[in-house]
């Protein structure tokens, strides 16, 4: 089983719009699919919760005393939406359910600063520094041309690790959530710019880059 972890200690950069985003991806590709929350306030929960019948299965598991039981047996990939103001050991114990982690950044100072602070954090971590969780970062609700996108591109382009780019601020995004949807469940006419920004995304994810040896 794969296990890919959204994690930030930053409370509400998007952890849980990625985590569902990623895991609709792969249940659209025909994987089998487990969605773990370790957010006491559900968020993933709260969205499989109203997830169409029709739609391909996400298996939902309530993580959030810090467990991880009733994954499926089956399960080949397992999204884990983490939860934020994650610090020192409870950051060590989330990494080590993961071998792919990625961390979403919004364009803001106090993000950019928090960021900072946290990728020192995750980067000082054995399991990281030995290759055997692989990390990217992604800029999330970015309004192109604007000052503040400029300084946060800047800042994840001069990072250790893989920057796979920006997702726009898009009201596709609320709009996915509140039907149980992921962004590739949109029509195209409406989410035709949205899934290009992930592109970069899933081919990481779909790499080897993003999987230790
Ligand atoms: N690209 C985007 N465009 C528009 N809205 C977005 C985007 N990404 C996230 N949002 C919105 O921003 C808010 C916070 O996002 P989300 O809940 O995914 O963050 P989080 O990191 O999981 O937060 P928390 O730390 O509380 O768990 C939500 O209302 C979400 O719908
Ligand atoms: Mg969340």
């Amino acid at each position: 089983m794969r296990h890919v972890m959204v994690m930030n200690s930053k409370g509400g950069c998007g952890k849980s719009t990625l985590a569902t985003n990623i895991a609709t991806y792969f249940a659209l590709k025909g994987h089998k699919v487990a969605l773990a929350d370790y957010d006491p306030q559900r968020t993933s929960l709260d969205w499989l919760a109203v997830r169409p019948d029709d739609l391909p299965a996400i298996t939902p598991v309530d993580a959030h005393d810090g467990g991880l039981r009733g994954v499926p047996r089956d399960t080949e990939i397992l999204v884990i939406d983490a939860p934020a103001r994650t610090h020192g050991t409870e950051m060590n114990e989330l990494v080590r359910r993961a071998e792919t982690i990625i961390v979403p950044v919004l364009p803001s100072p106090i993000d950019i600063r928090a960021c900072a602070r946290f990728m020192g954090e995750l980067l000082e971590l054995g399991k990281v520094q030995r290759a055997q969780a692989r990390l990217a970062v992604v800029a999330n609700r970015v309004r192109e041309n604007t000052l503040m996108f400029e300084e946060l591109d800047q800042y994840l382009s001069k990072l250790k690790v893989p920057y796979l780019g920006a997702l726009r601020q898009s009201t596709n995004y609320l709009r996915a959530f509140q039907r149980g949807m992921g962004i590739f469940e949109l029509p195209e006419y409406l989410a035709r710019p949205d899934w290009e920004q992930w592109v970069p995304i899933v081919r990481w994810l779909q790499s080897k880059r993003s999987q230790p040896a």
